[in-house]
């Protein structure tokens, strides 16, 4: 595709430069809301087959925020009469655009990609093909968009920055992006307590916090509990009353465990099998995990 046709059919490109095959420099102006932002970045187009199929892949950037995406374009011949012409879209976009909301994000990636379509149509239809016998063109067209966020949370003790997307759950970033594998995830159902940490110094369940509540937040994760080489008092409480077996509801019962001595340095026996109730174990028994909670207990 030429320069000047590809500057055509783009939605709100002002200025397309050529600087390799198939790569352009753009400027693309766009608005997003009451907002108008100037876009810079790179256009390439990739997997040409003539006559059948390319993708247009978009990386733009702005103060608002920046845009990754991928545009897959197909004609296909349905028969001696029809051409079928489709595109699949995926856009992902970060920075403060991310927080302008899906909706509005979602409603411009729409006309901006209906206004992609016209234009493309109308180029096809103005030219003469001769392998595409186009007396009708069908359409069809799908896209998906994701929106992806950088956060910082204080995690036991220091500062981490990390991309997550708006669907992302927290116990996920903790294990995939943050390699914190103690955090264990025993349920889908907000039930077993094996995802627990602190948050804020209060124990929460993971699995049931979305990453970008965490923004800002300081986090705590059994991973923190050691300090200098020396186990905390309730991994020593865990260790010397024998409070685990398989060890796998234990990060979460030793995080909620914590919790509670941090709010009350003496706790009954009831008190402590109450603060236990949302944490399951398949395999100790309960009993001597009390005991290593009251080990704890008189150890700070
Ligand atoms: Fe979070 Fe089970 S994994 S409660
Ligand atoms: Fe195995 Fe608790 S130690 S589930």
């Amino acid at each position: 595709m030429d320069t000047p046709t590809l500057a055509r059919i783009t939605p709100g490109i002002s200025r397309l430069e050529e600087t390799g095959l198939n790569e352009y420099d753009a400027i693309a102006d766009v608005k997003i809301g009451p907002v108008k932002a100037s876009f810079k970045g790179k256009l390439t187009l990739s997997d040409l087959i003539e006559n059948e199929s390319f993708f247009l892949n978009i990386t733009q950037n702005s103060k608002i925020g920046n845009v990754a995406g991928k545009v897959g374009i197909n004609l296909k011949k349905l028969d001696a009469n029809q051409t079928e012409l489709s595109f699949d879209g995926k856009a992902n976009f970060s920075g403060t655009l991310a927080s302008k909301g899906a909706r509005i994000i979602s409603g411009v990636a729409s006309s901006l990609t209906k206004q992609f379509f016209k234009e493309l149509h109308t180029e096809i239809e103005a030219r003469d093909f001769p392998e595409i016998k186009e007396d009708i063109i069908k359409h069809s067209t799908r896209n998906s968009i994701s929106m992806s966020h950088e956060i910082t949370i204080k995690l036991n003790g220091q500062d981490k920055s990390v991309t997550v997307e708006s669907r992302d759950l927290l116990v996920d970033v903790l294990r995939d992006k943050l390699r914190l594998t103690g955090t264990h995830i025993g349920c889908d159902t907000s039930s077993c307590g094996a995802c627990t940490i602190l948050m804020d110094g209060k124990a929460v369940k993971s699995c049931t916090i979305l990453a970008v509540q965490a923004d800002g937040e300081s986090v705590q994760t059994v991973e923190g509990l050691a300090t200098n080489g020396e186990m905390h008092p309730i991994q020593n409480g865990f260790k010397e009353e024998h409070g685990l077996q398989c060890g796998f509801c234990t990060p979460g019962m030793m995080m909620t465990a914590v919790d509670l001595l941090q709010r009350n340095s003496n706790p009954s026996e009831s008190e402590i099998r109450e603060a236990l109730e949302g944490n399951f174990c398949r395999c100790t028994g309960y009993h001597n995990i009390v005991r290593a909670v009251q080990h704890a207990a008189t150890n700070m």
